[in-house]
């Protein structure tokens, strides 16, 4: 694989991405796997922020109503128009069908218009790719263990090649972001509830209660619902006299210290595994994506725990964006394949889901 990444760099193949899995529109232009050429994203987190979660219907909408001018900022800010591209690459899944549709049949009418190749990507694929946007200073080398930590997975997959996964494990109930998020909201805080709550923790003690940890020793798989509802009822505990049924007057919490123990506990898990997990498949490095990498606990928390180099993404790239999305794609594209324009959006696509005898190839 090394003569097909030399020949990325050789043909500096550039290719436009777009991202409409979830409430993110993005589009961004990238050269060679790695050079960032304009990356634009559209975030609607204000818009959801109102319903404490992404609201789906809203986020389609939305993305119809931006998703012409995200592509066109694109191109204009990479100062190229179409036929000075190689490929359109589009999130293909997983995420919310309704959102997926609109930036794949975006994607299915450019590549008819233009007779560019079209390429639909794997989302957890694209994020693994935001570390490989970093090649030149930080060359990759295989096998890699990677962490995928967002709002909608928590997975554990062994890179053994681009294109090449194994999923050791993955979250039986929530993903780490959606326990950061729902915890936030009980505790009042706005969403997204990550950067929310790692801000509240910045003044409290992690040890300030004690909290469930989930190993699931023996599996790669991680369990955040116990924790989520052992802060249901501290919050509980904590709160002063209310009738029952209605939630505790939120102001008189000890906001900081639950935010921190919260957080210590989410940490210490996805720590604690990852780090396991690349010693024993004898991974050259733990690559963190995915919007919790942003974490800086979580950074903090890997680099001690990791027997070898930890990398994750500029925080710019740890959030849903389109340069990810492109960078899979030249890769996909020095391949060879392409996709039909006939493809149907994957809600509930897996990557390198395993059949109990190994790995198996891109699904
Ligand atoms: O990757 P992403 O942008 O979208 C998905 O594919 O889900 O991840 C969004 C998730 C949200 O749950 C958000 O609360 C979480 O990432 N997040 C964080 C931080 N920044 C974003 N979680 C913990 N700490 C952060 N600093
Ligand atoms: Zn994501």
């Amino acid at each position: 694989m090394a003569g097909e990444k030399s020949k990325a760099q050789e043909r500096n193949l550039r290719v436009l991405g777009i991202e409409t899995s979830c409430d993110e529109t993005a589009a961004s232009v990238v050269e060679a796997g790695r050079r960032i050429l304009s990356n634009v994203v559209a975030s609607q987190a204000a818009v959801h922020a109102k319903y404490g979660g992404v609201f789906p219907e809203v986020a389609s909408r939305r993305h119809v109503e931006v998703i012409d001018r995200v592509i066109l900022l694109a191109l204009e800010q990479a100062h190229l128009s179409f036929e000075d591209l190689d490929a359109v690459a589009v999130t293909r899944g997983p995420g919310l069908a309704g959102s997926l549709v609109i930036g794949l049949n975006l994607a299915k009418g450019l590549a008819l218009a233009s007779g560019l190749p079209l390429l639909g990507i794997n989302h957890l694929e694209a994020h693994i790719y935001s570390l490989f946007l970093q090649e030149e200073t930080h060359p990759v080398r295989f096998p890699v263990l990677c962490l995928i930590v967002s709002g909608g997975h928590t997975e554990l997959i062994l890179m053994k090649d681009h294109g090449e996964y194994q999923r050791l494990g993955a979250t039986l109930d929530d993903a780490a972001g959606e326990a950061f998020d729902k915890v936030a909201r009980l505790l009042g805080l706005p969403y997204p509830g990550g950067p929310a709550i790692e801000q509240a923790a910045r003044t409290g003690r992690p040890d300030a209660y004690r909290l469930p940890r989930a190993m699931l020793e023996g599996t790669w798989d991680f369990s955040f619902s116990g924790l989520k509802t052992a802060m249901i009822r501290l919050v509980q505990r904590l709160g002063p006299e209310t009738r029952p049924g209605t939630p505790p007057a939120l102001g008189s919490l000890p906001l900081p210290d639950l935010a921190a123990s919260f957080q210590a506990a989410v940490v210490e898990v996805l720590a604690r595994k990852a780090s396991q997990a690349a010693k024993e498949f004898q991974a050259t490095q733990l690559l963190v994506a995915g919007g919790v990498s942003a974490n800086q606990s979580l950074r903090r928390s890997l680099e001690q725990a990791a027997s070898c180099p930890v990398r994750m993404p500029p925080a710019e790239l740890c959030t849903d964006n389109a340069a990810m999305v492109a960078a899979a794609g030249c890769y996909r594209a020095l391949a060879g394949s392409g996709d039909p324009l006939d493809m149907d959006v994957l809600p509930d696509w897996a990557l390198g889901v395993t059949n109990g005898s190994g790995a198996t190839r891109r699904v």
